[in-house]
């Protein structure tokens, strides 16, 4: 007998803190694979659905949409949603939920310990000990740079790159510069932040963390000419977006030391290609998009997820909405 439940598709398995809720007040459909269902499955299994569940690895477009006749919501388990073409969904009356504010200290956390590992070098003084290279304590070798009382440059100070700036500022005495179209007035008021122009943090910053969302002003914002500009003792870090980076260009500029080192939690794809130089560059670090790895930030993210699938199921405000915008013409 068909259920009276509505229909939903969960791309994932995600922590029961929020598939229960799902499970229990939806006909759910969970994809329980590792890898992520293919384009064309995805397709087929939302074809008559009334609710996706989705992670940042499902591209959603309009087309993808246009096949879901019946999707009234579509759930992100993440704070970024550049996986979806909200204007396509806007259009659609398709409400667009995300998960912000519960991954904002465990992001920063990992923006923190890129940071050091990249400035320490400790991922490579780990390889050099695993490898059996350790022989002696070297007076000259495995120098990094210091942290205390240096510049920390800011790309996007919204949550994330503010808690950054707080731990940088509180823990290490560092000086915060930031760039950003808005003025963060806690920031200034509480961390003495300043506001400055892209080209300023660049040149004066020994640590530049970027926290912008990906949009078509922000990819590829760092390349050659970027790199070129910044400090050859600066360390990059990136929790944001891969594709706000032209790899090839940072590959290049940390083999020719126009920079220090760089810590990366994404990358342009993910995973990256097995021959992509900054997988074994010594002075670069990667993690496989980590930062929200945490119990209580996956736990939180699960229940807002689920929250918002449900909320838009019911056609009640999504607790955290992308595209309010859509409430009058809500499917
Ligand atoms: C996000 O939420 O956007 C992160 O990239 C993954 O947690």
């Amino acid at each position: 007998m068909p259920s009276s439940l509505p229909k939903v598709f969960v791309t994932r398995l995600i922590p029961a803190a929020g598939l229960d809720k799902v499970r229990q007040q939806c006909d759910a459909d969970v994809w329980t694979d590792p890898l992520p269902p293919s384009a064309e499955v995805l397709r087929q299994k939302i074809a008559d659905c009334d609710g996706l569940l989705s992670l940042l690895t499902e591209k959603l477009d309009a087309s993808l949409m246009a096949a879901a006749p019946r999707l009234k919501v579509i759930s992100n388990y993440a704070v970024g949603f550049n996986n979806i073409d909200i204007p396509a969904a806007t259009a659609r009356g398709i409400c667009v939920g995300n998960t912000p504010g519960v991954l904002t200290d465990a992001t920063a956390d990992m923006a923190f310990a890129l940071l050091i590992s990249a400035a320490r070098r400790i991922v490579e003084s780990n390889r050099y000990t695993v490898e059996g290279k350790w022989k002696t304590w070297e007076p000259l070798g495995h120098i990094g740079q210091d942290l205390a009382g240096r510049t920390l440059g800011i790309v996007g100070m919204g949550r994330i790159g503010f808690t950054m700036a707080r731990r940088c500022f509180g823990g290490w005495g560092m000086k915060v510069l930031y760039h950003d179209q808005r003025n963060h007035e806690q920031a200034e008021r509480e961390l003495g932040a300043q506001k400055v122009d892209f080209e300023t943090l660049l040149a004066e910053s020994d640590f530049v963390s970027v926290h912008c969302d990906l949009n078509e002003s922000t990819r590829g914002l760092f390349n050659a000419a970027t790199f070129r500009k910044m400090k050859p003792t600066a360390v990059f870090v990136n929790t944001a977006r891969g594709p706000v980076v032209v790899e090839a260009d940072l590959a290049e500029a940390l083999l020719q030391g126009v920079i220090f080192s760089a810590g990366l939690d994404v990358t342009d794809p993910e995973p990256p290609r097995r021959d992509n130089p900054l997988i074994t560059l010594p002075n670069c670090v990667v993690a496989p998009h980590i930062a929200s790895a945490t119990v209580s930030s996956r736990n939180g993210m699960a229940e807002i997820a689920a929250d918002n699938l449900l909320a838009g199921l019911r056609g009640e405000p999504l607790r955290c909405w992308v595209n309010p915008e859509v409430a009058g013409k809500r499917r």
